[in-house]
Order: structure tokens, then sequence, then C-alpha cells
């Protein structure tokens, strides 16, 4: 049995506009160790695909579908006992670091009450497995700074206490939802290394979300590739890395960005998202696609296999039509 899995995963949230449809149709597994990406431009739903399968969604936002936590399907249960899986079992590092950690309390008062929330430790104990935490997320001179407020931390050190944070009871499952964004390259590369690092040392299994395909291939197993809230292609991380047969994922990869650059630059796909409230009839990106045909406005395509590799994608066109990208705008 997989540790996590994830069966036609829809999310829809009630508006005045009519019903946004964040997420259609997600389907994946992961095992223990295993590290999932999922990518995707800003707005294709990659959060809320995260926040469903957690039980954070926002209040006019309902999930459908089952997210089976060693074969217990999480959106069943109650409130008392997802509380118990979650920052326990299933963690999760924010973007950003504020928003779970509280700038009132110190990072010890607030690494402490989660042990002895779910690990029921006495305060000592506890301490001294958050200063170990701290030190194990490269954290110097931790037995002293465990006593510092949030706002005492630099960004990078913030998100590194975060990552503490949620590993702190070991969890099986880490999600990560874009954890180095608002970071800079450097600081971002080492919080990447950390991660691997963490995952050999406590074979954690990781969802992380990011919009950096570069990311993917350094550090996921497999990759679930999102736009307008449905799977464009997914599989392998490095098989999709190096042969992309989705026209999406093909821009995805044009638009990764160059080490020596402060912006991620998506501008090489012209366009933008769909509106969530009036999905299109056919593919979402069909729109924006430089190989759209008559079909792919009508009808959506369905995930299908795209050979030996057991990768997936929805798409219309062959693959073979796809191999002269750069003309293909003109
Ligand atoms: N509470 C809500 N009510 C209505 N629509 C919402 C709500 N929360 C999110 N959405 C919509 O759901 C869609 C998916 O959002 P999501 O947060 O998953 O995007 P994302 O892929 O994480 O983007 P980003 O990279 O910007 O974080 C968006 O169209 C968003 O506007
Ligand atoms: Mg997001």
């Amino acid at each position: 049995m997989a540790l996590l899995e994830v069966k036609n995963l829809g999310v829809q949230f009630a508006t005045q506009d009519g019903t946004v449809f964040a997420v259609n149709g997600l389907n994946f597994s992961l095992d223990k160790g295993q590290t999932l990406g999922i990518v995707g431009e800003s707005g294709s739903g990659k959060s809320q695909s995260v926040l469903a399968m957690m039980g954070l969604l926002a209040k006019n936002g309902k999930a459908t579908g089952q997210v089976l936590y060693q074969g217990r399907d999480l959106l069943t249960l109650s409130a008392a006992e997802l509380n118990r899986i979650r920052g326990n079992r299933m963690a999760m590092i924010f973007q950003d670091p504020m928003t779970s950690l509280n700038p009132y309390l110190t990072v010890e008062r607030q690494m402490t009450e989660v042990l002895q929330f779910h690990k029921g430790m006495d305060r000592r104990s506890a301490r001294l497995q958050a200063i170990r935490l701290l030190e194990a997320v490269k954290i110097p001179e931790a037995a002293r700074r465990v006593d510092m407020y949030p706002h005492e931390f630099s960004g990078g050190m913030r998100q590194r206490v975060m990552i503490a944070m949620a590993l702190l009871c070991e969890p099986e499952v880490l999600v990560a939802d874009e954890p180095t964004t608002a970071l800079d390259v450097t600081v971002q590369a080492q919080i990447l290394a950390l991660l691997r690092e963490l995952q050999r040392d406590f074979g954690t299994a990781i969802v992380m979300i990011t919009h950096d395909l570069g990311v993917v291939a350094g550090l996921c197993d497999e990759v679930l590739v999102l736009y307008g809230g449905r799977v464009m292609e997914q599989g392998d991380a490095n098989h999709i890395f190096h042969h992309p047969s989705h026209p999406y994922t093909q821009g995805l990869l044009r638009a990764i960005p160059r080490m020596d650059g402060q912006h991620e630059h998506l501008l090489a796909i012209p366009g933008t998202p769909p509106n969530m409230a009036r999905p299109p009839k056919g593919c979402p990106f069909a729109p924006r696609c430089a190989y759209a045909q008559d079909a792919c406005a009508q009808t959506p395509p369905t995930l299908q296999a795209t050979g030996p590799s057991g990768a997936l994608r929805a798409c219309h066109r062959p693959v073979q039509d796809l191999t002269a990208p750069e003309h293909a705008h003109a």
C-alpha cells in the first residue's frame, strides 16, 4: 500500500461569480522516501490541491475524491482526527514562514508546544528535541537561538526554523509549498540541499510545489504538471524534464529562470491562464497553445500514456507534431 494515495481529487469554491473549479481529477501516489513535484504557473491549483489534502481549504472551498493516508481517507476524518495527523504524521511548510510561525512566541515555545501536544513530551525533553532539529537544519548556535522570536531570524533562517518545526515529529509526509521562492538564489540552493539531506536521513516522503522545473529535476522522482486546475503531464521527473511531451510543459521548460537572474521569467508562454469560474470547454491551455487545432477548443483531452516511460499527458496532438516549438509561435 502506498503511504499516500490521492484519487480523483477535486477542489471547488463557491463564489459570487459561480463555482470555481480550482482542481479537477488529480491522481497520484507517494511511497516512503519519495518526492513528488507539483508544477504550474500561478493560479494553476497547486496550493489548493495540497491544502485540500491537509483539510486546510478556505471556508467556501470543498474537496471531492479521496486522499488515502495509509489507507484512511483524510477527507472523511473529523477535525480532531485530522489534528492528530496534521503536524505530526503529515506536516506542511508554507511559502511565507510567518503564516505558520507565531510572532509573539519564542521558537522554543512554539516547538515545545507541538511536541507536548503530539508526543506528550515534557518541556525539558521537548526543548532538547527542538534544539536537535534546529541543528539538523543547520541553524548556528541553536541552543541559544531557540529562545529567540521569529522576527529575530533572517528570511532564510526563518525558513529553516519552519522546516525544523515541520520535521519536529518526524512526519512521514512533508508538504512544501514553494518553500524557497521568497529567498535569494544562494539560500534557495541551500534549503533544497537541506531537504534532500533530511529526506535521506529521515526517509520522509515530500510533496514539493514549485513553478521551477529545474527544482523538480534536482529533487523529485515524479512530477505532476498542472494548468487551469488540470493535469497536463505526469510521470517520472527526469523523463519529463528531458522529454517534455506537452506544449505547456515545453513552455515551462523554456521559461526556467537562469541562475543569474533575480526573477523567474514565465513570459515565454504568451497569454494568461483561464478564469476558473468559466472553465473552457476543451483543453484549458488551447487558447495559449501554439499547436492548438479545432478539436482542442472543443473536447478536453484525457490523460493517456505516451510510451514505455509510463508518463501520462493530456493533449490531442501526437508527440511527433510538437518538434519545432521555436517556429510554432511565428
Ligand atoms: N477561497 C477561494 N475562493 C475562490 N477561489 C479561490 C479561493 N482560493 C483559491 N481560489 C482559486 O483557486 C485557483 C487555484 O489557486 P491556487 O492557490 O491553488 O494557485 P497556485 O497554483 O498555488 O498559484 P501560486 O503559484 O500563485 O501560489 C485560483 O484560480 C484561485 O483564484
Ligand atoms: Mg500557491
